[in-house]
């Protein structure tokens, strides 16, 4: 059976699916997004990422295009329609489709609203995080609200296009100070060299991860030590451990960023056991 998508009030087969030429989104990057892990067919972190949603939402004063009610019957049913247990699913929100024109459409417009879905091999995952991985670093560029969700991602993409072009999964962003703000699609962590856990205070300009948020729990009840707190690139290469957090990446370990290897070369323990804890509490939220 084909993917299918949900585009403005429609299900739709996801080869046809099509927005307007003068969807904002589509024109000015003038729209949020949000993606969930999802495991047994269950949004992972439902909560963090809808009030994330509505924050971002709020910030460029788009509407909710529907109730949360109902935003919610929409997710379980694109989830449904394609048959996803264990996957990701992806919301967009633009502001609409209006004549080109910078500044907002001065007749009301309804925001332009796509979801899809697709399934995620875990098998190939574990694999990858039983491995590690390796992170770039580059240079910070991006605009001063990161912590909006925006669509506008370019500075990602050519981060990503860097990373893998060096065989990379990860770009850090590294900013005038070298310190590292975070990755191009998830949130950067160490277990430094006297063993604690630090990653950038949400004061900083970075997106507020709702997997990291949910890490940061975690960590306390394991009463590891945690601190908030921005780390250099050279704290970085020094680290015992380091590793990503994000929706689609859960908890990656991280073993060598540019040319630095970390640790033993091999996933650390702390990295290991929250990956561990994180999708087996996201399991049982599901069942
Ligand atoms: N990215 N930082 C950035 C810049 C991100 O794009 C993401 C998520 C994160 C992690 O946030 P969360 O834990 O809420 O997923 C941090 C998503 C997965 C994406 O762009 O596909």
């Amino acid at each position: 059976m084909g993917r299918i998508a949900y585009v403005n009030g429609r299900f739709v087969r996801h080869a046809e699916a099509a927005v307007h030429i003068e969807d904002r989104g589509y024109q000015l990057a003038d729209g949020v997004y949000e993606v969930w892990a999802v495991f047994d067919g269950d949004l992972a972190d439902r909560e963090g990422h809808f009030a994330r949603l509505e924050r971002s939402l709020g910030e460029l004063r788009i509407a909710m295009p529907m109730s949360r009610r109902a935003l919610e019957v929409v997710l379980g049913e694109t989830l449904r329609r394609n048959h996803v247990r264990d996957g990701l699913i992806y919301l967009q929100i633009s502001r609409g489709v209006a004549p080109r024109d910078h500044a907002f459409p001065t007749r009301p417009v309804r925001p332009a609203m796509v979801v899809t879905a697709k399934s995620v091999d875990l098998a190939a995952g574990e694999t990858r995080a039983q491995a590690g991985v390796k992170v770039i670093t580059t240079p910070e560029t991006r605009w001063s609200r990161c912590d909006i969700k925006t669509v506008g991602l370019l500075p990602n993409v050519l981060a990503k296009q860097a990373a893998r072009e060096a065989g990379a999964v990860e770009a850090w962003f590294v900013d005038e100070l070298g310190l590292v703000t975070e990755g191009a699609s998830s949130n950067a962590w160490i277990v430094d060299a006297q063993g604690v856990l630090r990653t950038r205070d949400t004061q900083a300009n970075i997106l507020r991860g709702v997997t990291r948020n949910a890490i940061l729990a975690l960590a306390r009840e394991l009463e590891l030590k945690v601190d908030e707190r921005p780390f250099s690139l050279a704290e970085a290469k020094a680290a015992r451990e380091a590793f990503i957090t994000g929706a689609g990446s859960l908890v990656l370990p991280v073993v060598q960023i540019d040319d630095a290897v970390i640790g033993e070369g091999r996933p650390g323990p702390v990295a290991k056991r929250l990956r561990r804890l994180y999708i087996e509490e996201a399991r049982r939220s599901a069942a």
